[in-house]
Order: structure tokens, then C-alpha cells, then sequence
């Protein structure tokens, strides 16, 4: 072999390695802990999957998350999923701290330490006090108690009980039903129910397919 043709292999693989490489780094941007869940994770590169890119859109930094990682193994349900939860997130017409006290209880009735740690930060910026907090990660589930419902307000305390009832027993009885819609309009009832229950989904996502690594994970103490 000549020396020419020599280097000219040396150039090829030198290249060849570098699009490998670079493209392994682009492609994973960790930003949560990252450990492994039991699927792959898929990330594609930015401007190479619409989906992706539509997933990235809303989220902060344009940073993928775990999550988002294992649910692009499956496109379509990661397409689907992100439109649901963009209009959960950004479209509902409940008062956001409402909104997040439906994600974190949910994520306490279900020990998912994963979703918990996505949305704490979420809840305090909405209005929860680190005393509300502590109430929902702590309080038995089941009616709230009188001491819980004076640090959570009534409003408050009503969506608690309606979170522990679909997250509980599925079956939510009349009077914790219309204790929360003395709150609520018909519309914003439907809002509430698809936040408890859709989160419920999020929970057995996360948890059954060990989303970064958390599945025995406890939920944090705020
Ligand atoms: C987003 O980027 C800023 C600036 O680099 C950083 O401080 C912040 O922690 C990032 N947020 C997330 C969720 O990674
Ligand atoms: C949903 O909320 C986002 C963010 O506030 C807004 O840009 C968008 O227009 C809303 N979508 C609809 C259909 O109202």
C-alpha cells in the first residue's frame, strides 16, 4: 500500500469516527440523572425527528428528559402524550396550584419519585408553601384531616380529597364530588378529573418502566 492511499484510509476512518462520536454527544443531553430505565433511551438529534422536536419545543432549555427518552421508543404514543399533556399543562382553566396539588398527591398515592421531583419545584412556583407540601407528601390518604385543611385552605383541601378518591378506590363518592365543584364549573370538573387521572398514567409510565432509574426510588421530603 502507498503512503497516499494509506492516509487516505486514515482520513476516511478518522471522519467515519467523528460523525459516530459527535453524533453520540448531540444526541444525549442529559438532564435528568439519566440511569438506566428498561427500555433504551432514544434521542434523537435535533432537526432529524419532528416528533422530537416538537417534544423539545416545550420543554425548558429545549432539553429532552428521561421520560421523553423512553416514551420515543414508541412515536406515536410520544406524539399523542405531548399533545394531551401540553394542554394539561397549558390550557386548563383550574388555578395551577390546583393543578399541581393533582400531580404531586397522585404522585405520593403512587410512590412515583420520578414525577414527584419533575413538579415540586412546578408547585412552589405556582403558590404551594413548603406546609402544603408537606401535606401532600405526608397526609394519610382518605379525608383530610382538620389540622391539614386549615394549611391547605377549603378549596384546596376539597381537590385533595378528590385526588385520593380517583387515585385510590377510582370510585369518587358524591359528597367529595360536590365538595370540589362548589370550586369548580362543569368544564373546569373535567379538567380536574383528566389532571388526577391523566397523571395516574404518568405515574404507571414512569414507574412500571423505571424511568430514570426511579421506580424504587422514595419520593423526596419537601
Ligand atoms: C437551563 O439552563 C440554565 C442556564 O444554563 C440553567 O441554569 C438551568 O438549570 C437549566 N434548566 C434545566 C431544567 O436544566
Ligand atoms: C395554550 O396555552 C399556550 C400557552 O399559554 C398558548 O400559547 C396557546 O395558544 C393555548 N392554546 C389554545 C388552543 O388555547
Amino acid at each position: 500500500m502507498t503512503s497516499n492511499a494509506l492516509s487516505l484510509l486514515f482520513a476516511l476512518f478518522a471522519a467515519v469516527f467523528a460523525v459516530a462520536s459527535g453524533s453520540a454527544f448531540a444526541e444525549v443531553q442529559p438532564r435528568d440523572e439519566n440511569l438506566p430505565a428498561r427500555v433504551p433511551y432514544v434521542f434523537p438529534r435535533p432537526g432529524t425527528n419532528q416528533i422530537a422536536d416538537d417534544i423539545r419545543s416545550r420543554r425548558e432549555n429545549g432539553t429532552l428528559l428521561a421520560l421523553d427518552g423512553a416514551l420515543l421508543n414508541a412515536p406515536l404514543v410520544a406524539q399523542g402524550w405531548n399533545q394531551l399533556f401540553t394542554v394539561i399543562r397549558e390550557n386548563l382553566t383550574i388555578p395551577a396550584d390546583m393543578r399541581e396539588l393533582f400531580i404531586l398527591r397522585t404522585a405520593v398515592i403512587n410512590n412515583a419519585a420520578y414525577q414527584w421531583g419533575q413538579h415540586e419545584s412546578v408547585g412552589r412556583a405556582e403558590g404551594l408553601t413548603t406546609r402544603q407540601l408537606r401535606v401532600l407528601r405526608f397526609a394519610p390518604e382518605g379525608a383530610c384531616s382538620f389540622a391539614d385543611q386549615k394549611i391547605l385552605g377549603d378549596r384546596l383541601a376539597a381537590a385533595l380529597d378528590f385526588a385520593d378518591a380517583i387515585g385510590t378506590s377510582v370510585r369518587v363518592p358524591t359528597h367529595v364530588y360536590k365538595n370540589l365543584a362548589r370550586f369548580l364549573s362543569p368544564q373546569q370538573m373535567v379538567e380536574a378529573a383528566a389532571t388526577a387521572g391523566g397523571y395516574a398514567f404518568v405515574s404507571r409510565f414512569t414507574v412500571s418502566l423505571n424511568v430514570d432509574g426511579k421506580m424504587n426510588a422514595e419520593v423526596p421530603v419537601p
